[in-house]
């Protein structure tokens, strides 16, 4: 049994790092294909040494573009390299350009697909995310569906049931294996100057909000409504995306908020575990926020995260509300929700679904 891991992006470094783990552990041949969609140093190379995997096998240094020219090099490099190794299976994880390319590519050679995180739905066919889900989620073999939530938009969709197997969401594994690690290694707030809970956190990456001046300017007014209001500062681990798109539009950060680089993912767990509350556009972060137990508002109009909606531990806000009305109330609130993405064994039981 020869696995190939396709990955492209820092979500899914992250979120695939519990299936390397895991068939380390038992000795599963695998290898990594990295198509190279992140490629600076804080977006890829920092989780290869936070998370201490081996260094990808194949690296395709695709990089950026549009998305025709992004999926197309993807496409045709990762077909060129599945010929020549033909695994068993080919593993993707989430919803983007490197999930639809390594989707199709393998797919197309009769390779068995199974698709970790399957069955998200935002309903919004404008963001290209939702494209990429529901094209991968149809060519695959495998559907490996975090919520019951998800098996039942595949199961409208006419995908049969047998193809389905609800495992939780592998970002659950990610965190537990990695938030111990993370308190006992790093100091991260003490060195930005931080206090536990006296501080909010932000993330904006998403192509509906960067790259839209009305949106982009928005969200930055409401960061200063919110500092206004609680006089805590704001950190903002900005996407390079965000800082090129702030700068092109000329728009000003307001005074409270304090942009950073990316951070690490054990930097960024202790920046999430301590915040008083979490504004992002980040389908990662609402799930994490929901799991350590911090409160989320969400930069966005919908979400395909809607169990972090029912369980209380997230709002959808859009951007152009009462930010800061909606940021007491979160912050007012019981933190004491269920996590509904399961227990932290996704991994594991993907792995022996596989090789059962
Ligand atoms: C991509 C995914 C998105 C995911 C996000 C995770 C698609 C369509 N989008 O969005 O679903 O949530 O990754 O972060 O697949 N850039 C750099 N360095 C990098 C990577 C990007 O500077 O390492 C800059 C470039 O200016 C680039 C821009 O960010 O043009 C956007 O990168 P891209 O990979 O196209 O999309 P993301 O916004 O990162
Ligand atoms: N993340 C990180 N450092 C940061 C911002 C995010 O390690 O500065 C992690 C975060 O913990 C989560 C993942 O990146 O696991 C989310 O990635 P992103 O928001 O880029 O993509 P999305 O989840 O929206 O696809």
């Amino acid at each position: 049994m020869k696995i190939a891991i396709i990955l492209g992006t820092r979500p899914e470094i992250i979120k695939m790092s519990p299936i390397i783990r895991e068939c380390e552990k038992l000795g599963v041949d695998r290898y990594i294909l990295h198509t190279g969609q992140h490629y600076s140093f804080e977006m890829d190379r920092v989780f290869f040494e936070d998370l201490k995997l081996a260094l990808p096998e194949y690296n395709l240094d695709v990089g950026s573009g549009s998305h025709g020219e992004q999926t197309g090099k993807m496409l045709a490099e990762i077909e060129g390299i599945l010929l020549k190794d033909m695994p068993d299976i080919v593993l993707i994880q989430g919803d983007t350009n490197t999930v639809l390319a390594g989707a199709l590519a393998a797919s197309k050679l009769h390779i068995r697909v199974g698709h970790v995180e399957a069955g998200l739905r935002s309903f919004d066919r404008s963001m290209p995310e939702e494209i990429n889900r529901i094209v991968a989620d149809h060519v695959s073999d495998y559907l490996f569906a975090p919520t019951e939530n998800s098996k039942r938009h595949l199961l409208d969709e006419g995908i049969p049931e047998n193809k389905i197997c609800i495992t939780g969401n592998t970002v659950v594994d990610a965190v537990y294996q990695n938030l111990e690690i993370s308190k006992q290694t790093r100091h991260t707030l003490s060195k930005l100057d931080l206090e536990k809970g006296e501080y909010f956190l932000t993330t904006v990456h998403r192509a509906e909000n960067t790259d839209k001046k009305d949106r982009l300017s928005s969200i930055l007014i409401g960061f200063e409504q919110i500092y206004r209001k609680f006089r805590l500062p704001v950190v903002f681990p900005a996407h390079p995306r965000t800082v090129k798109m702030i700068n092109k539009f000329r728009l000003k950060v307001p005074g409270g908020t304090k942009v950073i680089e990316p951070a690490g993912y054990l930097d960024f767990l202790q920046l999430e575990d301590g915040a008083k509350l979490i504004l992002t556009d980040s389908g990662g972060l609402q799930e994490e926020a929901c799991i350590l137990g911090v409160p989320c508002i969400t930069l966005r109009d919908n979400t395909e995260r809607p169990e972090t909606v029912d369980v209380g531990a997230n709002i959808i806000a859009g951007v152009n509300g009462n930010i800061a009305h909606l940021a007491e109330k979160m912050t007012a609130s019981e933190t004491n929700w269920d996590n509904p993405y399961g227990i932290g064994n996704a991994a594991k039981l993907i792995i022996n679904k596989i090789l059962d």
